[in-house]
């Protein structure tokens, strides 16, 4: 089938890059051992900081969010060394337990359900077990993006203080940052992983670690093997601006507007707007019949939902209906929740006619696939973002 008009990406990542950002990116390649590029890098190092909510340094690789998971692990731990990975989806899995396993790492997975996030208390007593200090590092997806679940990083990091334990917090935001409200310094997180290609705003390609001081102390004695990933060698090119090896030069022109956008609309109002679109989602979902997977109110994903199908549905078919008949891509369910389980992003660029777009698109997408649901889904959702709407008129905007 042919389509005319805009693709619908509504997958949690990657998200839409907006025209700002594509304008930015498409230009010549610049030479990356020039002062105009150094002068972009040390801008950007800068700029990145209120982003990650951080004073201090925050690493840019060329990678993947993978690549950052693995730098954080590499620069601050040993061979043999004991870490808590919690469970909370597929990515606590695949990104954080298998790469720990891989590189060398004793793993002790804490088993979770997939429909909370992690659990404060669990990680107090854990640690308030662990007399000799055996757990070198906690690891925490913050939101984790196969279940639309978002931990409680603040309250993990009170219960690991409660427990007076000197583990390092190691926290993956790779849906969060930029969505979803998050605080490097206030919550004293040891690394935060980040990537480029959601709340970003921009293509795959950079991935990030912001590092406090406690994990740059750990990096002095940690002896996991390490090259591409070495913070010395990347902060000691950094502080001119340069990189140890080639970076991402043109994607840096889109992070550079895509920081411009966050800064313009402000922070505060991304992630109210990420909030707002969420909950009207939840409302279609919830008048849809449907259930979404988080079963905690406060842990509430702003950057995705996950949607259960009803029993006996396949969730890829109904993904398949609407990528061939609407245009529209849906995330995929994950691991155990594969064929159980669909996700809708709604992430990044967006506003309140892309989410109606993409509500319309699932409502029709349940009825063409002979799902079994409730329609005024998309209603919902609409009476939910209407309020706003009439505040702006009450307020004598123009209209
Ligand atoms: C929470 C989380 N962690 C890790 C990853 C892996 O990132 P990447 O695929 O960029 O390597 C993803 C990817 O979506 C993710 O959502």
């Amino acid at each position: 089938m042919v389509h005319s008009g805009r693709h619908f990406l509504q997958i949690p990542g990657p998200t839409n890059v907006p025209d700002r950002v594509l304008r930015a990116m498409s230009r010549p390649v610049v030479d990356h051992r020039s002062p105009e590029f150094a002068k972009l890098a040390l801008e950007l190092l800068d700029r990145l900081r209120p982003i990650f909510q951080t004073s201090g340094p925050v690493i840019m690789y060329p990678s993947s969010g993978t690549g950052g998971c693995e730098a954080a692990l590499v620069n601050t731990l040993s061979p043999g060394d004991k870490v808590l990975v919690f469970e909370t989806g597929w990515f606590s899995h695949i990104a954080w337990r298998r790469v720990a396993e891989k590189i060398g790492l004793d793993v002790e997975y804490v088993p979770g359900g997939w429909r909370h996030g992690v659990s404060p208390e669990q990680v107090e007593a854990r640690l308030t077990g662990d007399r000799q200090h055996t757990v070198k590092a906690v690891i925490a997806v913050h939101n984790e993006t196969s279940t639309g679940v978002t931990s409680r990083i603040g309250e993990v990091r009170r219960a690991m203080n409660r427990a007076g334990h000197p583990a390092l917090l190691i926290v993956d935001t790779i849906s969060s940052l930029g969505s979803i409200d998050y605080r490097h310094d206030e919550w004293e997180v040891d690394v935060t992983v980040a990537c480029s290609q959601k709340g970003l705003m921009l293509p795959p390609g950079l991935g990030f670690n912001a590092v406090s001081e406690k994990a740059l102390r750990a990096g002095k004695t940690a002896r996991l093997p390490r090259s591409y990933w070495d913070w010395d060698d990347m902060l000691k090119s950094n502080q001119a601006g340069f990189f140890p090896y080639t970076p991402a030069t043109n994607l840096l022109y889109g992070l550079r507007e895509a920081i411009q956008m966050l800064q313009e609309e402000g922070l505060s109002n991304v992630f109210h707007r990420h909030l707002r679109h969420a909950a009207a989602t939840r409302a279609a979902v919830q008048a849809w019949g449907l259930e979404v997977v988080c079963r905690e109110p406060l842990e509430h994903s702003s950057s995705l939902t996950a949607v259960m199908m009803p029993e006996g549905h396949d969730a890829d078919r109904l993904r398949d209906v609407i990528l061939a008949r609407l245009d529209m891509s849906l995330g995929t369910g994950l691991g155990k929740l594969a064929g159980k389980v669909f996700r809708i992003g709604h992430l990044g660029a967006f506003n309140d006619l892309m989410l109606a777009g993409a509500l319309s698109g699932v409502e029709m997408g349940l009825r063409l696939a002979g799902v079994p649901h409730r329609s005024g889904g998309l209603m919902a959702a609409l009476d939910h973002l209407a309020p706003a709407h009439q505040h702006a008129e009450g307020a004598g905007l123009p209209t």
